[in-house]
């Protein structure tokens, strides 16, 4: 069961944009948690949760299209996650090669542009070379923005863009005070990309685990208690219509 109490959408409820959602996030972030629980209920090993995480990717990728969102972004590998068993590591990286090659052909005509955000230098040369290849064939494509979260922290981020910043103070591009928000965010992964209007997270736990920390400001912020295998379409459709009833203020003075 979910921990959102939402109800699916009233699909009579058309917006501008031909969805069927009142209010569309710009921005879906997800954090794909629960692979592990889903296979140890199974009495299956780690990477059979992992595969059917997988399938959930291409469903998810799926109902983001249907529904219109033009961006999202999904939290595939955290830096931190370096650090489970070698045999768990090869395997995740081992799915991500079969994954980029079977995948690819179909997101390029569906018309999503991938981009890979995080320390990609931790992976195998043949992955590097597979995860630029994915990014460049699909660099045309506008019709959803996929970014894909690899070997990424937040706080990494945040630290290579501050030393980025005093690099370039260094050499006398600009000055500290001339560092704002803005010139900061664009030293991110993340230049250019929206910030996350909303962020989801599977498998009950409720916490961001060091994922878009700068972007997740202000973002709304839905949990499911349902495990990344068994997330579907009904569940995006839930998120979204959650997003649609919440108020978002920014700080101002409640409407
Ligand atoms: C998410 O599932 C996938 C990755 C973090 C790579 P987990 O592997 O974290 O699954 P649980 O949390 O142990 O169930
Ligand atoms: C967060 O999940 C990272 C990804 C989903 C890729 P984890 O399973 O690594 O997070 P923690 O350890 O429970 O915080
Ligand atoms: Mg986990």
């Amino acid at each position: 069961m979910s921990v959102v109490t939402a109800s699916p959408p009233e699909s009579s409820a058309v917006n501008k944009a031909g969805s069927r959602y009142a209010v569309l996030p710009r921005h879906v972030a997800i954090i794909m948690d629960g692979n592990g629980r889903w296979a140890a209920a199974r009495g299956l090993p780690r990477i059979a949760g992992h595969r059917a995480g997988a399938e959930a990717v291409r469903r998810t990728i799926e109902a983001a299209l249907q529904a219109g969102v033009p961006w999202l972004t999904l939290f595939a590998f955290s830096s931190e996650n370096w650090r489970r068993p070698e045999e768990e590591v090869s395997n995740l990286t081992g799915l991500l090669r079969q994954y980029l090659k079977n995948e690819m052909a179909q997101l390029r005509e569906a018309g999503v542009c991938l981009r890979i955000i995080g320390d990609r230098s931790r992976f195998a040369p043949d992955i590097c070379a597979a995860l630029a290849e994915a990014e460049h064939s699909t660099a045309r494509n506008s019709r959803l923005r996929l970014t894909v979260a690899l070997s990424y922290g937040g706080r990494d981020e945040i630290v290579a863009a501050a030393r980025a910043a005093a690099e370039a103070v260094c050499r006398g591009e600009f000055k500290p005070e001339a560092l704002d928000e803005e010139r900061f965010a664009r030293l991110l992964f993340t230049a250019e990309m929206p910030d996350p209007d909303l962020i989801l997270r599977t498998s009950g736990e409720r916490r961001l685990s060091n994922f878009l920390l700068w972007q997740a400001a202000y973002a709304e912020l839905v949990f499911f208690d349902v495990l990344w295998p068994d997330f579907d379409a009904q569940h995006f459709a839930e998120a979204l219509a959650e997003y649609a009833r919440r108020e978002r203020r920014f700080g101002a003075r409640p409407l």
